[in-house]
C-alpha cells in the first residue's frame, strides 16, 4: 500500500504501514508531542498488533515524521492517534494520513468514523472540520490535565479511494 509524495526539497515522503521496528522511534515522538498523556510503549505494542487496528507512518530521509492509527469495529471506526512532527506541519501530511485511515476503515466496513480531540487544540479541530467531521459531544475534564474532549464524527459514505501515487510540494 506504499504511497509516495515529493517534498519541495525533492526528497521522497513515503506513507507505509507501521512495522514493529518503528515503535521506539514513534514512542520518542509521542513523548515529545503529547507531554500530558503520551501512550506508554507497551500500549503501542499492544495497539499495533491488535486485529481491529490499522497503523501507518510517514517516512522521509529514513526518519518517521508522522504516524496515525484507526480502530474499526463493525460499522464504526475510531481514530486512535494522529501526529506530525512540528517541522513538517502544514504540508498536507496530517490530511494525507487521515484520508488513508478513512479509506482503510471503509474497506473494513465502517460507515462512520469518530475521534476525540482536546478542546484546546484548534489546529487538530480545524483539520478534522476540513475533513468533514462535525462535533457531536463534549466530555468534560476527559484528559489528565482536566481539559475537555470534543467528540467528532464523520460519515464515511462519501470517501473516495486514494490514488496510488501523488506528488506534492511543501
Ligand atoms: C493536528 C496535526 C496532526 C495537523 O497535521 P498537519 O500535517 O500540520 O496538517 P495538514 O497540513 O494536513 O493541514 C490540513 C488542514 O488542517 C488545518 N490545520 C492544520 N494545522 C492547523 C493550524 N496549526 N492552524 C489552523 N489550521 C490548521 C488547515 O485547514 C489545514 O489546511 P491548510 O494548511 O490548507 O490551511 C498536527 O498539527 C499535529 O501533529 N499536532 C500535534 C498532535 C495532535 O494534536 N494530534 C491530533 C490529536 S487529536
Amino acid at each position: 500500500m506504499n504511497q509516495t509524495r515529493t517534498a519541495s526539497d525533492g526528497s521522497a515522503v513515503v506513507l507505509r504501514e507501521l512495522e514493529l521496528v518503528d515503535i521506539e522511534q514513534i514512542h520518542r515522538l509521542e513523548c515529545e508531542l503529547f507531554p500530558v498523556d503520551a501512550w506508554p510503549i507497551e500500549m503501542f505494542l499492544a495497539e499495533v498488533q491488535h486485529p481491529t487496528r490499522y497503523y501507518i507512518v510517514l517516512e522521509q530521509d529514513h526518519k518517521i515524521i508522522g504516524y496515525a492509527g484507526v480502530m474499526t469495529v463493525a460499522d464504526t471506526a475510531d481514530i486512535q492517534t494522529l501526529a506530525i512532527c512540528p517541522s513538517k506541519r502544514r504540508c498536507g501530511y496530517g490530511a494525507w494520513l487521515l484520508e488513508t485511515l478513512h479509506e482503510q476503515a471503509c474497506a473494513r466496513g465502517a460507515q462512520r468514523v469518530m475521534l476525540e480531540v482536546r478542546a484546546d487544540n484548534p489546529a487538530a479541530q480545524n483539520l478534522y472540520v476540513a475533513q468533514g467531521y462535525l462535533p457531536v459531544h463534549r466530555r468534560e475534564r476527559y484528559y489528565n490535565d482536566g481539559v475537555d474532549a470534543l467528540i467528532m464524527m464523520k460519515d464515511l459514505e462519501a470517501v473516495e479511494p486514494l490514488q496510488e501515487e501523488k506528488h506534492h510540494d511543501q
